[in-house]
């Protein structure tokens, strides 16, 4: 297929992202979304590619005063320094992992978008193991290719936050999302030995995280959006999976990633405070869009092409995975993570309230913030 007619072609398909990315209004928030929605949907920079390079045009913001006035975040530091653990010595990665194991499976067989359809039943036993465990690599992969965007946003917004106690914090989530990437990238390779490439959707997230240069923007789509996303997958995960090592690095990584949106929380609430109505305006606009693209778009087209293509129209497997067990459950974690977190830093106005209530989200916003969580809570899913 020429360059051009795939180009329309995937202009097709992303259809739905483009009327959700117009959801708003909000033309700015269009404008900042249209940029990487077109690389990454259109066309697909990172599919085939051995790496993507993209500008970042953020300040980097020296402090020379020093000041240390902020004893929220110097209690978050403290806290990080002393929760360090070292990924290669502390997880057991002599636990076999044997994805045709039915004593350890992997993944539950009904959280499989197919396993309720006629298809299903016309496989092996062999088979549904197999595809349990190339549904997971999609995931994983999915969590790998985050993290490596978590790690280069942590270093970006390091830079470009103005306060010094920030900054000490951040050079602590740099190494957290460093150690992610490991425990993700070798879990991959070494123990389920597929990787998948990033998801179209994820790729256009990550792409307008890194090419956005205001660091509010940055600090807002990493440790409030997608971390919100991480903790919600990452804690659907840890509960239905009955494989030991895997369970093990969702505990540690959860862990980390708790302080990473309280580290948000407390960043924004402040810095929320100094915007303008029209800056806090569009603040809340695109929280709502990357809501719609993490809410409907996450739907491993990747796995269906490979899978179910012959099987299933796109449209039949969009349905299959929204209504499956699987996306019902990751939908309610990450929501009910989400959505205190935009109440608390002032992104959850009463313009905005009737749009997230439309979704069925607003159930979630009596919930607890960040900051008013433990490791603990997050991991009982409390
Ligand atoms: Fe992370
Ligand atoms: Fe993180």
């Amino acid at each position: 297929m020429t360059t051009l007619a795939k180009a329309v072609q995937n202009l097709g398909r992303s259809g739905p992202v483009f009327r959700e990315a117009t959801a708003s209004g909000n033309l700015r928030v269009l404008a900042s979304l249209l940029g990487p929605a077109y690389r990454g949907m259109v066309r697909q920079e990172a599919r085939g590619a051995l790496s993507t390079a993209m500008p970042a045009g953020h300040e980097a913001v020296f402090d020379w005063s020093y000041l240390r006035d902020r004893p929220q975040l110097t209690r978050l530091y403290e806290a990080a320094k002393s929760s360090q653990w070292n990924a290669a010595t502390e997880l057991d990665w002599s636990t076999p992992v044997d994805p045709l194991d039915p004593h350890r499976p992997l993944i539950p067989e009904d959280f499989h978008p197919v396993s309720g359809t006629e298809a299903w039943k016309r496989l092996s036993p062999g088979e549904r193991m197999k595809q349990r465990h190339d549904l997971l690599a999609w995931v994983l992969s999915q969590f790998l290719h985050g993290e490596q965007g978590a790690l280069f946003a942590a270093c970006q917004v390091t830079e470009a936050v103005p306060w010094l106690d920030a900054k000490l914090y951040g050079s602590s989530q740099v190494v957290d999302e460093g150690r992610h990437v490991e425990v993700f990238h070798g879990y991959l390779t070494r123990k389920l030995e597929k990787l998948y490439e990033i998801n179209d959707n994820l790729y256009t997230i990550v792409d307008a995280l890194m090419t956005d240069s205001r660091w509010d923007m940055k600090f807002l789509g990493m440790q409030i959006m997608i971390e919100g996303l991480a903790l919600g997958a990452f804690g659907t995960f840890r509960q239905i999976t009955g494989e030991p090592l895997l369970r093990q690095l969702l505990t540690y990584v959860i862990t980390d990633e708790a302080r990473h949106v309280h580290y948000g929380v407390l960043v924004l609430h402040d810095c929320f405070q100094q915007l303008t109505e029209r800056e806090r305006r569009e603040r809340e606009d695109w929280a709502f869009e990357v809501s719609l693209l993490l809410r409907n778009r996450f739907l491993a087209w990747e796995f269906y092409e490979e899978h179910w293509a012959h099987a299933f129209r796109r449209t039949e497997w969009e349905r299959l995975a929204v209504d499956s067990k699987l996306m019902g459950s990751f939908r309610r974690t990450m929501f009910r993570r989400i959505v205190p977190n935009l109440k608390r830093i002032g992104l959850l106005s009463d313009r905005i309230r009737p749009r997230y209530d439309a979704l069925g989200l607003l159930e979630y916003e009596t919930g607890r913030a960040a900051p008013d969580l433990t490791a603990t809570d997050l991991l009982e899913d409390r």
